[in-house]
């Protein structure tokens, strides 16, 4: 089924008013008419500011967290309404660094997922394996536990969500995964998608993330259920951006 590819970075803990203003105004000069959907990722105190740089262009806005809850004594938190007074059309859910440093369950990702999908926001649930569950041939079953619990609590939005797939021993170590054992585990969660939804499976994009750059990301995104990137290092600088930007059509 032909659906647009999206590519959306995450600029995780990295960014400044000045940087991010002038890694913005870059991309935004370079970036004409996309074939593909494009969004950024940004740290919370910007929103603001992103929301301001980038109204009427192509680049959507995305959040890289949201609380589980509607309101009240959660600090530090922020809510999918709150995020969506900023016009932020992504959260970013489950993230492996949310997972590892937060101890965020299954249970709590999935809960996520809820909150932002009640608010018209398109979460971007992560699953990914960490390096020694791969050598030990779990790969398999830890992804589909993980987007098990999403699907579970999410079950008829499904097709409203984007997944991502991130394997985290490719986080942020220039080791990526081959085209072919991305598009493996892609093949993998798509059938899951498709026993729990049936033919709805086929509009979930399902992205890669982890050392995807200006060099490989081409070849990740020919694969046949490799439906777009999230983008970490190669998303805070303009041109390499731009060059997966242009390789996603
Ligand atoms: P890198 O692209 O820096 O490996 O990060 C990937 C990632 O975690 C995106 O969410």
């Amino acid at each position: 089924m032909d659906k647009k590819k999206l590519i959306a970075g995450n600029w995780k803990m990295n960014g400044g008013l000045t940087a991010n203003e002038a890694l913005m105004r870059a991309i935004l000069q370079g970036i004409g008419a996309p074939a593909c959907d494009v969004a950024v990722c940004v740290p919370a105190p910007y929103l603001a500011q992103v929301q301001a740089l980038t109204a009427g262009s192509p680049v959507a806005l995305g959040a890289q967290d949201v609380s589980a809850h509607a309101q009240g004594a959660y600090t530090g938190e922020q809510s999918a309404a709150m995020l969506g007074d900023f016009d932020v059309r992504y959260a970013i859910v489950g993230h492996s660094e949310r997972r590892q440093y937060h101890g965020e369950s299954d249970e709590t990702v999935a809960a996520k997922a809820t909150a932002a999908l009640t608010q018209g926001m398109t979460p971007i649930a992560c699953v990914g394996e960490t390096l020694a569950q791969r050598e030990a041939g779990e790969t398999e079953a830890v992804v589909k536990r993980q987007l098990a619990a999403i699907i579970h609590a999410n079950g008829r939005c499904i097709s409203e969500m984007v997944v991502a797939y991130e394997p985290v021993w490719a986080i942020g170590t220039g080791k990526t995964a081959t085209p072919e054992q991305a598009q493996a585990v892609h093949a993998v969660l798509r059938t899951q998608l498709r026993h729990a939804v049936g033919a709805r499976a086929d509009l979930v994009r399902i992205l890669y993330g982890g050392s995807m750059n200006a060099g490989n990301a081409a070849q990740l995104l020919a694969q046949e259920d490799i439906d777009g990137g999230l983008i970490g290092g190669a998303a805070l600088k303009a041109a390499d951006f731009l060059q997966i930007i242009a390789a996603a059509h």
